[in-house]
C-alpha cells in the first residue's frame, strides 16, 4: 500500500530500461511520495548507482520516462533541468565530494548560498558534526567527511534525498544516527528518500524494501 493516497507523487519513473555493456534494467518503475523513504538493495554491478543518476537528472535511460514534481526532466531544456536539481534535488553519492581546503563550515556554506537557504544548526547536532565545523575537511576522518556531506545536500533542503550507501564507512551507531537524521528530515520536510545500500538494518529503517534483481525492482 502507498504511504499517501491520492497525493501526486515527488517522483513518478514509468518504463525505464538501460543498457551498458549488458541489460542492467528493463521496463522498471517506481514511485516515491512526500514523507516516504525506500531503499534499494541487490549484488554489485546491477544497477543500483545507475539507477539513482537515471532517477535524479544525472542520466538519460534508453527508454521510459522521469517526472520529478510532475515535470518530465528529459524533456526538459538544461537550464531547466539545472534548476529542479539545485532547488529540489539533494545527492548523497557513493563518493562524498567536498573541498578539502575549506572548513566544514564553508563547505556547508557554499551549499546553502546557492540554493538561498539558512543553515541549519540543528543538522551539525543530530550529525554529531558540531564540534568540528571550524576544522578543514583534509582533517577530518572518513567517516566525519560522510555526515559533512549530508550535511551539505540537507542544508539545501531538498525535496527528494537520493543517497547512494550514505553509511557505508560508518560504525553501526553513527549509520543508526545518519539514518535517524534522514528519516527526521523527510518527515519535517515532507520530502522523500531514496536509498541504496548493502547493509539490511539500514534498509530495514526505509519504509519500503526493494531488491533490484533479474533488471527488476522486486519489493523485499
Ligand atoms: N558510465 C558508464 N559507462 C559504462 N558502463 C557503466 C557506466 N556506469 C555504470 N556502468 C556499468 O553498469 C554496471 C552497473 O554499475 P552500477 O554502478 O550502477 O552498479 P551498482 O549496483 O551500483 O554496484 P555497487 O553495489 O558495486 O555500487 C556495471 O557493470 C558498470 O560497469
Ligand atoms: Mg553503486
Amino acid at each position: 500500500m502507498e504511504l499517501v493516497i491520492g497525493n501526486s507523487p515527488l517522483l513518478e519513473a514509468n518504463g525505464i530500461s538501460k543498457s551498458f555493456d549488458y541489460q542492467l534494467f528493463q521496463d522498471l518503475s517506481i514511485r516515491l511520495y512526500s514523507k516516504q523513504s525506500v531503499s534499494v538493495m541487490g549484488r554489485s554491478g546491477t544497477g543500483k548507482s545507475t539507477l539513482l543518476h537515471i532517477l535524479s537528472t544525472l542520466l538519460k535511460p534508453d527508454s521510459g520516462s522521469v517526472k520529478i514534481l510532475d515535470k518530465d526532466i528529459y524533456n526538459l531544456s538544461s537550464a531547466e533541468i539545472e534548476r529542479i536539481r539545485r532547488d529540489n534535488i539533494g545527492i548523497i553519492f557513493q563518493s562524498h565530494y567536498l573541498f578539502k581546503g575549506m572548513s566544514v563550515l564553508e563547505n556547508i556554506e557554499s551549499a546553502t548560498l546557492l540554493s538561498n537557504t539558512d543553515i541549519d544548526r540543528e543538522l551539525f547536532k543530530m550529525l554529531e558534526i558540531e564540534d568540528i565545523i571550524n576544522k578543514k575537511v583534509g582533517d577530518i576522518s572518513g567517516g566525519q567527511q560522510q555526515r559533512v556531506s549530508i550535511a551539505r545536500v540537507l542544508s539545501k533542503k531538498p525535496k527528494i534525498i537520493f543517497a547512494d550507501e550514505p553509511t557505508g564507512n560508518l560504525d553501526r551507531a553513527t549509520a543508526d544516527l545518519v539514518m535517524e537524521a534522514l528519516n527526521n528530515y523527510i518527515i519535517d520536510n515532507k520530502a522523500a528518500l531514496f536509498l541504496v545500500t548493502h547493509d539490511d538494518e539500514i534498509a530495514n529503517k526505509t519504509q519500503k524494501l526493494y531488491q533490484l534483481e533479474s533488471k527488476k525492482l522486486n519489493i523485499r
